[in-house]
C-alpha cells in the first residue's frame, strides 16, 4: 500500500528507498529478458519492448516538454537522445513553451514528461504542439509520446503513445522515485532509438545492458553505505543559508534536480550550474557560508570538475563531493566525500542523484519541517 509508511519516518524517505525495487520493475518491463549479453547467440534486433512503428525510430528531431523535476530527467535524458542516438533533442519548460513553442519541425516527436499526467502547464504544451502541427501549412511528420507514471491521466489522452514509469504512488510532494523511473524509461528510449539507428555498436550495447542491470544493486549499496554519512553531514549543514550545486555534462541537470530537493524540502536558498559556467559571475558569491556540493564522477568532465572544485575551497567555501573516485590525493579536496559505487559516466545520473535527494530529507528532518508537505506548494499544479 503506497500510502502506508511502513516503518519510515517520512514518505519522501520511504519512497528513496523504493528506488533500487522501482528500477528493477522499470528494466523487468522494458527489458527483453530473452536477451541476453552473448553476442554468438541470436539476438533479439532489439533488447527493448518498445512497440513502436518503424517510422518514428526516424525521427530527426526530438522535442521534450515538461515542469520541475520531470524537466530535468528530460535534460538528461537530452544528453542520452543526442550524445547516444545521435538525435537533435531540444527540452523547454512547459510553461514556456505554451507562449514561445520551439520552431516547427518535420518529422518531429514530441515527448510530454509528467509524474501525475495531470501537470497544466504540460497538458497546456502538449496541446499547442499538436494544434500548432496540425494547422500547418506543409504536412509535417508529428508524433506525440507521455512519459508518466499514471498511464490513466489526462497526458494518456492527449498523446499517440504512454510509457508508463511504474515506479506505485508517490505520496511525498517532492519527487524521487518517479524521477528514477523517468531516467530508467528515457535512458531505454534513448538506447532503443540508438539501436535502430545503428549508431551503437554492439559492444557497447552489451556493455551498457550489462551495466543497466547493475543498477538496482548498486543504489541498495548507495543507500546502505551512505544514510549514515549522509545524516552527519547534515548535521554539519542544517543551518546553512546558501548553497551550490554544480554538475558537468549530464549531471549538470542532477545539480538542478539536486537544486530543487534542497529548495523545496530544506527551504535553503540552493541554485544548480555547470561547472563551467559558474566561474562566469556566480563565483563571486562563495564565502565561508556558502555551501559547495560538486558532483564529480570518473569520466571524460572530472579533471574539470575537481578544478571547479579546488576554486570553489579556494574561495573559502565548504565542500561536499560526490563520487566514485577514491584515490587518496582527490580525497583532500573535498571536506566531506560521499562515494558512490563505480559507474560508467553516461550513467552516473542514476547514481548522483540520490545522495542529493538523501541530504535534502536529512537537513530538512533536522529543521524541523515537514518533509512530505512543505509549504507553498502541492503535489499537482492544476490551475
Ligand atoms: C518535484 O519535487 C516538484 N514537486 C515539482 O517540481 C514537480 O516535479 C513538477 O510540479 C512537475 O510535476 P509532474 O511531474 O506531475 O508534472
Amino acid at each position: 500500500d503506497p500510502h502506508d509508511r511502513q516503518g519510515f519516518a517520512h514518505f519522501m524517505l520511504k519512497e528513496i528507498y523504493e528506488q533500487p525495487e522501482v528500477v528493477r520493475r522499470c528494466l523487468a518491463t522494458y527489458l527483453k529478458p530473452d536477451w541476453n549479453s552473448d553476442r554468438d547467440a541470436a539476438l533479439p534486433a532489439t533488447p527493448f519492448n518498445l512497440a513502436f512503428p518503424e517510422a518514428l525510430f526516424a525521427v530527426a528531431e526530438i522535442q521534450i516538454v515538461a515542469c520541475g523535476t520531470s524537466r530535468h530527467a528530460g535534460l538528461v535524458a537530452q544528453y542520452w537522445l543526442e550524445q547516444l542516438a545521435g538525435i537533435p533533442t531540444r527540452v523547454r519548460s512547459a510553461s514556456e513553451f505554451v507562449s514561445a513553442p520551439f520552431p516547427l519541425t518535420t518529422n518531429t516527436l514530441t515527448i510530454a514528461v509528467t509524474q501525475s499526467g495531470e501537470t497544466a502547464d504540460t497538458l497546456a504544451a502538449i496541446e499547442v504542439a499538436k494544434k500548432r502541427r496540425s494547422q500547418s501549412d506543409v504536412s509535417l511528420q508529428s508524433w506525440s509520446l507521455g512519459i508518466t507514471n499514471q498511464p490513466d491521466s489526462s497526458l494518456t489522452k492527449a498523446v499517440d503513445y504512454t510509457l508508463p514509469t511504474l515506479a506505485g504512488a508517490e505520496v511525498g510532494v517532492a519527487a524521487t522515485k518517479t524521477f528514477m523511473a523517468q531516467l530508467v524509461v528515457f535512458c531505454c528510449l534513448a538506447l532503443a532509438f540508438a539501436v535502430r539507428r545503428r549508431v551503437l555498436s554492439p559492444q557497447q550495447l552489451v556493455d551498457t545492458i550489462a551495466a543497466l542491470r547493475l543498477l538496482p544493486d548498486q543504489i541498495e549499496t548507495t543507500l546502505k553505505q551512505q544514510h549514515e554519512p549522509i545524516q552527519t553531514v547534515a548535521q554539519t549543514f542544517t543551518d546553512v543559508k546558501d548553497c551550490i550545486v554544480l554538475g558537468r555534462g549530464m549531471n549538470r541537470a542532477i545539480a538542478l534536480e539536486g537544486a530543487l530537493k534542497l529548495k523545496e524540502t530544506t527551504y535553503i536558498h540552493a541554485e544548480g550550474y555547470a561547472g563551467g559556467e559558474f566561474m562566469h559571475g556566480p563565483i563571486a558569491l562563495l564565502d565561508a557560508k556558502v555551501l559547495v556540493i560538486a558532483i564529480a564522477p570518473a569520466g571524460n568532465v572530472y579533471d574539470q570538475m575537481l578544478a571547479n572544485a579546488q576554486k570553489a575551497k579556494t574561495n573559502g567555501a565548504p565542500l561536499i563531493g560526490i563520487t566514485n573516485v577514491t584515490e587518496s590525493s582527490d580525497r583532500a579536496v573535498f571536506d566531506h566525500q560521499i562515494t558512490v559505487p563505480a559507474i560508467d559516466e553516461l550513467l552516473s545520473p542514476f547514481l548522483t542523484v540520490t545522495p542529493l535527494q538523501l541530504l535534502a530529507y536529512a537537513i530538512a528532518v533536522q529543521r524541523g519541517l515537514d518533509v512530505d508537505r512543505p509549504r507553498n506548494i502541492t503535489k499537482t499544479l492544476i490551475h
